[in-house]
């Protein structure tokens, strides 16, 4: 799980200090994985290479532009609840949980396979934490819904590409 849950700045919101301090915890290590996505379907975006390059490339670009858009609302909710959100990159090198993306694979269908097999992990993830969020605090569990459901959508789009 990501740190940075020890010292929680004042907030008004009336959540009991321990929740909050576990949601911290939940949002931080979503970002985490998001962020490492994020950077994985960037790489992909660069590299793929096939006779439907260009479909495959605008594609993925509109998938990691929905993962900034995510790992910013995440982020925000874990200051919004008096933590410090993200991490350096090195100590997100180190937290990570996916697996280290292979530059040597660039051919169309397997790196979306690669890519839709990570997406799964972070999708997963989010449908994990909103069980356990929803048991504390509802807000969390909203933005993880949202976050979820987005997650599931682009997961399908790869899926789809995959699939003859
Ligand atoms: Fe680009």
């Amino acid at each position: 799980m990501a740190t940075n849950v020890s010292h929680l700045k004042h907030t008004r919101i009336d959540l009991a200090e321990d929740v909050k301090k576990r949601m911290i915890e939940l949002l931080n290590t979503h970002v985490v994985h998001l962020t490492d996505l994020w950077n994985q379907t960037k790489l992909a975006h660069w590299n793929v290479r096939g006779p439907h390059f260009l479909s495959y490339h605008k594609m993925l670009d509109d998938l990691a532009a929905h993962l900034v858009e995510t790992i910013d609302e995440v982020a925000e909710r874990a200051t919004a609840l008096g933590g410090v959100a993200g991490l350096p990159i090195q100590d997100l090198a180190a937290q990570t949980k996916l697996p280290k993306w292979d530059l040597s694979v660039t051919k169309d269908v397997d790196v979306l396979k690669a890519l839709a097999d990570r997406w799964a992990v972070v999708a997963n993830e989010a449908r994990k934490f909103i069980e356990e969020s929803g048991e504390h605090d509802p807000d969390t569990a909203d933005l993880f819904t949202e976050v979820s459901r987005q997650l599931d959508q682009d997961l399908w789009f790869l899926e789809a590409h995959i699939e003859q």
